[in-house]
């Protein structure tokens, strides 16, 4: 136990960027696979490394994503398993989910299929024209509300929401509920997110909430199949059985939330780097070839998925350090994206930075499912603000959310001027 290792699992010290990412530095250099034994959490390894990351998720016979995906304390991975019963009995799940991250194979492969071709390019060029006309709502939207806004709040949050709800069938009049729920899921540790009276990570009637919501949608979707990605899900079948309701639910909401906070947070934190790096923005708004390289280079340096972690099935050799089978490895994106050795000047923002080959996404068979998308969003989103924004600039200290996992600004104000 030490305060180092206290600081590593506490959402204020992520609550600060400089804080965070000074930490992670040294690590990397004094010790990039870190032995980290925070009071109230069971122990496990901070890996630091772009190059280790890889190695692990690669290797996914050797490490598992279940039983332990993400950072937790003790106390909130009892109450998770309180509110069912948990954990299970032979996997030690305690979540009450059992999304694609909860899953090895072959269950993972399998039924991580049934959506597959459904998030690749050729699929989503369907959804070219629905996204252009989304960004344009929402740019419009910010005209409307200019000449300032508080762009996390009243613009990014909502696009890509807007987006993923289209695509899973939500009608619009359920977005609020949903954006309230996923915020309060993925928020749960700051206290201005947080659902009142709920003192853990995560709350319990979040939870509930989201289980009524989707197993309503599954009987809805079964009785009445349409074309969106709701009724492949509800309709879908795994070696020749439908999806059980735990599958089913956990399937809508890990697309619900895993492509929602995550874009909004790109776009957000993607528009604070061209304000505060404005030749970036210069050189961005006179080289729209460059879009493309510049979305990737905003997933980089924001990457809202703060890390994933992995279980070793056996005894493993990392570096110097030797790794117990059933020993938990917490692979930190935020930290790879900033290494020195994968990396030319890695804490710079440049829009043209070649050979990007960023791990925001994660890397090997639990690779995000929705990349292709999450970038298409963000692409169509600055395509459209770009081409009409005369000006913009800061009118106030940006503040990011203190959570440990998926994370980004809650507030960007800003002042700007836009063409119609
Ligand atoms: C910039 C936006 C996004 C980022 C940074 C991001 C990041 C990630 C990361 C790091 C993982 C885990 C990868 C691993 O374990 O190797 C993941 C998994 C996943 N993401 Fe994304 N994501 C984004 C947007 C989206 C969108 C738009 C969707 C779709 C609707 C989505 C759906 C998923 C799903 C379903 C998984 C689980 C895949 C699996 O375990 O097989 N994500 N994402």
């Amino acid at each position: 136990m030490s305060a180092l290792d206290d600081a590593l699992v506490s959402p204020e010290t992520y609550g600060d960027e400089n804080a965070i990412h000074a930490y992670l530095s040294d690590l990397r250099k004094s010790d990039p696979v870190h032995w980290t034994a925070p009071e109230g959490f069971r122990p496990f390894w901070s890996v630091t490394k772009y190059a280790d990351i890889l190695e692990i998720e690669r290797q996914n016979d050797k490490f598992h994503n279940e039983p332990r995906s993400t950072l937790m304390n003790i106390q909130t991975e009892h109450d998770l398993a309180a509110l069912w019963g948990g954990p299970d009995p032979k996997t030690g799940r305690v979540s009450p989910f059992r999304t694609l991250v909860d899953m090895d194979d072959p269950d993972h492969r399998a039924y991580r299929g049934l959506t597959q071709a459904w998030f690749m390019p050729a699929n989503l060029k369907k959804l070219d024209a629905r996204t252009a006309e989304l960004a344009k709502r929402y740019v419009d939207l910010m005209m409307e509300k200019g000449p300032e806004c508080d762009f996390a709040r009243e613009i990014a949050v909502y696009y890509p929401l807007h987006v993923i709800m289209s695509i899973l069938g939500v009608p619009e009049s359920d977005e609020p509920t949903m954006l309230k729920l996923t915020q309060e899921l993925f928020g749960g540790a700051d206290p201005d997110m947080r659902r009142k009276g709920e003192e853990g990570t995560i709350g319990a009637s979040t939870i509930m909430d989201f289980f009524a919501y989707f197993n309503k949608m599954t009987a809805e979707r079964r009785a009445h199949p349409g074309e969106d990605l709701a009724s492949v899900i509800a309709n879908g079948k795994v070696k020749g059985c439908p999806l059980g309701d735990l599958e089913t639910a956990s399937y809508y909401i890990i697309v619900a939330t895993a492509g929602h906070d995550t874009t909004s947070s790109t776009i957000a934190g993607g528009l604070r780097a061209l304000i505060e790096n404005p030749d970036q923005l210069a050189k961005l708004k006179a080289n729209p070839d460059l879009l493309s390289s510049a979305v990737d280079e905003m997933i980089r340096w924001v990457t809202p998925v703060q890390h994933f972690f992995r279980t070793a099935m056996e005894d493993y050799q990392l570096r110097d350090r030797k790794i117990e089978q059933g020993q938990a490895l917490q692979m930190l994106y935020i930290s790879g994206n900033r290494d020195e050795d994968a990396f030319d000047d890695p804490f710079a923002f440049r829009v043209d930075r070649e050979n990007n080959r960023h791990v925001a996404f994660g890397y090997g068979a639990h690779v995000c499912l929705g990349q292709h998308l999450a970038k298409m969003e963000v692409r169509a989103f600055f395509k459209e603000l770009l081409g009409r924004l005369q000006s913009i600039e800061l009118t106030g200290e940006p503040k990011r959310i203190q959570s440990t996992f998926v994370t980004g600004l809650k507030t960007l104000p800003v002042r700007y001027r836009l063409n119609a």
